[in-house]
């Protein structure tokens, strides 16, 4: 079947079938691998986008429930050609060891920090408590996380 969505800010169209996830039609249609794929069960949040405006995990959406939809990924953050703020963080407090969790958690910062713009450490541990860092290096994401809270 074919869907039309806009993604990044820019309209696109895809031929999936039925079953496909959002995530498999972003990475290998849409040729947008930014978003990753880690567990396929919603477990680990690699694979974070917004649709329409709420944090998702692509891998639980189907490609076909984002027909006429809007999506942003990791790769749409930034604007201009310019590091996303988040992403300007991350790098700056060196918060990527492999970085398989890192697309998500910037989706994810990003979201927060547009909906709480100072949050408490509670609230970016509530907020990024779906996102799996496997390396588990927390402690420099949290850093990175404030920072870019700060800009
Ligand atoms: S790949 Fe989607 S939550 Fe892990
Ligand atoms: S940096 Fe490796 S899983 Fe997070």
């Amino acid at each position: 079947m074919k869907i039309a969505l806009t993604v990044n800010g820019e309209r696109r169209e895809a031929d999936v079938w039925g079953g496909e996830s959002l995530l498999y039609a972003l990475r290998e249609r849409l040729d947008l691998p930014g978003s990753k794929n880690a567990c396929e069960q919603g477990e680990c949040g690699s694979c974070s986008v917004l649709l329409d405006g709420t944090l998702v995990c692509s891998c639980l959406v189907l490609a076909a429930q984002a027909d006429g939809h809007e999506v942003v990924t990791v790769e749409g953050l930034g604007q201009d050609g310019n590091l996303h703020r988040v992403q300007e963080a991350f790098l700056d407090a060196g918060a990527v060891q492999c970085g398989f969790c890192t697309p998500g958690l910037v989706v994810a910062t990003a979201d927060l920090l547009e909906r709480t713009p100072s949050p408490t450490d509670d609230e970016i541990r509530e907020a990024l408590s779906g996102n799996l860092c496997r390396c588990t290096g927390y402690q420099k994401i949290f850093d990175a996380v404030r920072a870019a809270a700060q800009v």
